[in-house]
């Protein structure tokens, strides 16, 4: 490998994300640098519009147009591939298609923007895999049923030829965290994966996604504007204003003793879950 074993696994540096407009430049993200260790969770948290989401979709390199990655590097170590920088991977090289879904996978926070609605979920798993891994489509389906089993699906080989509109959003967001941690990413981006889920099932997907990261040894960036997420699920937290990072640390002592006025404002947010954060 051409890196330390110790070397996080991944360190976002000077990174800035603009969207150019006839009124303007919106400087989305700008200037943040952040890392993570492998298998740990690090949550980027903020207010809608802080720039959590793109700085999501700059480390997989699929910022919408007319968005651009103005400057900064994303530099991820792989122990499948070696160090690489994201930020400058050529747009059609077949690694950056290798980092899509088999190093680094998505959860989108609405799981039908990553469920076809014309294919059956189980097709679309096996599609995954086969995208991935040499491996035959028997293999893939085989692969496939294992993996709806581990995330809690139920009768797994009836559930594999349904449709993402027969399933409750609850199973939905099941088949989505199957579909991203199949092929084993060392990094799962997790954006606001339970925001569209009441509350008995966030704490089901959320409790999954952790025991999943555990089995796999993942490390996953969470995105969420919950602090209540943030102290279920991270180590670390880095809090999102206006696209940049305004405060940082361990999750304990963040939410003991929030320096920032936005952090603050996001913890009165919760004011009756406060006592069990800290
Ligand atoms: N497609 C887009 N076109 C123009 N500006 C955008 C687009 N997507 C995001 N932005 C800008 O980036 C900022 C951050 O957006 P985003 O990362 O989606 O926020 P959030 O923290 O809620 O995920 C927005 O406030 C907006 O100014
Ligand atoms: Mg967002």
């Amino acid at each position: 490998m051409n890196f330390p074993p110790e070397a996080p696994l991944l360190e976002v540096k000077n990174l800035r994300v603009s969207f150019p407009s006839a009124a303007g430049v919106v400087g989305a993200v700008q200037n943040i640098s952040f890392a993570l260790a492998r298998g740990r969770t690090l949550a980027l948290v903020g207010e809608s519009g802080s720039g959590k989401t793109v700085t999501a979709h700059a480390l997989l390199r699929i910022v919408p147009a007319p968005g651009v990655i103005e400057a900064g590097r994303m530099v991820f170590r792989s122990r499948r591939v070696g160090e690489i920088d994201l930020a400058h991977l050529d747009e059609k090289s077949g690694l950056l298609f290798q980092v899509r879904g088999g190093l680094i996978s998505l959860i989108f926070q609405e799981p039908m923007t990553a469920l076809s609605p014309v294919h059956s979920i189980g097709s679309q798993i096996d599609e995954a895999i086969l995208l991935h891994q040499e491996v035959s489509p028997a293999a893939a389906r085989r692969q496939t049923l294992e993996m709806l089993n581990r995330v809690g699906i139920a009768e797994a080989a009836r559930r594999y030829s349904q449709f993402p509109h027969e399933l409750s959003g609850g199973l939905r967001q099941r088949v989505v965290i199957a579909m991203a941690l199949v092929c084993r990413p060392e990094l799962l981006i997790a954006d606001e994966p339970t925001t569209a889920l009441d509350m008995t099932l966030q704490a089901q997907i959320l409790g999954l996604i952790k025991n999943l990261q555990r089995e796999i040894g993942c490390a996953v960036l969470l995105i969420t504007h919950d602090l209540g997420v943030v102290a279920q699920m991270a180590d670390d937290v880095a809090v999102m204003h206006r696209g940049e990072i305004v405060e940082r640390g361990g999750v304990r002592e963040v939410l003991k003793r929030p320096r920032h006025a936005q952090t603050r404002a996001l913890l009165e947010a919760l004011p009756s879950r406060r006592g069990i954060l800290v």
